[in-house]
């Protein structure tokens, strides 16, 4: 990646960069979407969704005004990937951006940047002029017919503005809050008109995939899920980072070859994948490929692809704690199960340390849980319950030692008060 000056367009060309979209050029809408379908290609900002039946919804709405928006919000703790692209290969999510609009119809995007990125902006700046001059962005791009630019737009600041819909409602200039559906963004999204929203490293797939054709992406991954993608190991490893893989690279070698192992003789004692709102396993459970599809069976989750790694001096039930306290602060407040939900969880869980939850307050947490789940309006609030419930299940012991230790307290209070 470092081979190149992001800025420059001719140095992304030189390196085989805009063959997608050149070859797009020519070909019909309906063959582009086929391509991408064929290729597998799954939305790369955490929820998974097929790119190519995206396109397909987006491309089948009538309209004469159509979006194509790169989410890179990046508000997920502990996520680096979309940042990396952003600053140092900017030409992709730009071709990524164009071939999208060309496969729906639009000729207008907009980069939503998150708002902790301010520098990145005049990369972005320097690298959207050098593209129009070089003919890959503007009117009649490479001496075609199709014409398709892109502004960027400074992100809300809030984690709750990467959801899609929130993201529409601030680019509107409005409270960054989820709207309901249906309709989805590809029939009503921005300005109430057709819209594509992608994550930063999805639309990097694709002009490879349009150059290099949906077969050659098929030869790397797993039998159910293809391509590469981006991994940021954080946590207590010695190397942290962003790492590029196959799908389905192993777990356990992301920890202990990527991110180098734990340091200073310390011992693994939880991974969450998939950012806050992921799956928090033990060390039993590592060795697992990570394949969105194997993960999700295995109780695990990929999100974004991040891996935090939780090693043997801190406290799981002080780690959901915290995971608790970061969604009493993110969550919107729009509806009642997510608002109410997170903060409630979050005191149960503190009552868990300080001695106040019992096992009868274990069983409002599940069913909480499960009320949050079925009820919240968003992914936020749909998936707190990730988290909480993975920690329960597979940090079962820890949780049973300190609801004894706490029923034990409760007696003897009680006890006393006689
Ligand atoms: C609370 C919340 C935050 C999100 N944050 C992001 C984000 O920062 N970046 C992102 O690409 N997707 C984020 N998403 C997912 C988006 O709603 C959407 O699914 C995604 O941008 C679609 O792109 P993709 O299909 O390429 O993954 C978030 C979802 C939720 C519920
Ligand atoms: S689930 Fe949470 S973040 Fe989403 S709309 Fe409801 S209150 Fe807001």
């Amino acid at each position: 990646m470092d081979r190149i000056n992001p800025v420059s367009a001719v140095d992304y060309m030189n390196e085989g960069g805009y063959e997608g979209l050149k070859k797009s050029l020519w070909m019909s809408e309906l063959d582009i979407i086929h391509e991408i379908t064929e290729s597998t290609l799954r939305g790369r900002g955490g929820a998974g969704f097929p790119t190519g039946i995206k396109l397909s919804h987006a491309h089948n709405a009538r309209s004469k005004n159509k979006f194509v928006l790169c989410n890179a919000d990046e508000g997920e703790p502990g996520t680096n990937k979309d940042r990396i692209l952003l600053s140092k290969d900017p030409n992709s999510i730009f071709e990524g951006m164009a071939i999208a609009a060309r496969a729906i119809g639009a000729d207008k995007g907009y980069i939503y940047l998150r708002a902790e990125y301010p520098y990145i902006v005049p990369i972005l700046e320097q690298a959207l002029e050098n593209a129009r001059e070089a003919g890959c962005l503007g009117d009649n791009i490479f001496g075609s017919e199709f014409s398709f630019d892109i502004e960027i737009r400074p992100g809300g600041g809030a984690y709750v503005c990467g959801e899609e819909s929130a993201m529409i409602e601030s680019m509107e200039g409005k409270r960054g809050e989820p709207r309901f559906r249906p309709p989805y963004p590809t029939v009503q999204g921005l300005f109430q008109e057709p819209t594509a929203v992608f994550n930063v490293e999805t639309l990097a797939n694709i002009g490879p995939i349009m150059y290099r054709g949906a077969d050659w992406y098929k030869t790397m991954g797993t039998k159910k899920s293809h391509g590469t993608k981006l991994y940021t190991i954080s946590g207590n490893v010695r190397n942290k980072g962003v790492y590029e893989y196959e799908v389905g690279v192993n777990l356990k070698d992301l920890i202990y070859e990527a991110g180098g192992g734990i340091p200073d003789g310390r011992k693994l004692l939880a991974v969450q994948t998939g950012g806050t709102a992921g799956a928090i396993i033990n060390k039993h459970q590592i060795n697992m490929p990570m394949d969105p599809a194997y993960v999700a069976d295995s109780g695990g989750s990929m999100g974004a692809g991040d891996v935090l790694v939780i090693d043997n001096t801190n406290d799981i039930v002080d780690i959901l704690d915290n995971v608790l306290s970061f969604f009493v602060h993110e969550s919107c407040g729009k509806c009642t199960p997510c608002r109410e939900g997170s903060m409630r969880l979050y005191q149960l869980a503190s009552g868990i340390i300080d001695g106040t939850t019992t096992s009868e307050g274990m069983e409002n947490i599940r069913e909480l849980c499960e009320t949050m789940r079925l009820a919240s309006l968003c992914g936020l609030g749909q998936s707190v319950p990730i988290p909480v419930l993975s920690c329960l299940d597979n940090f079962r012991e820890i949780f049973d030692e300190y609801i004894v230790r706490n029923e034990k307290n409760k007696k003897i209070a009680a006890g006393g008060a006689k």
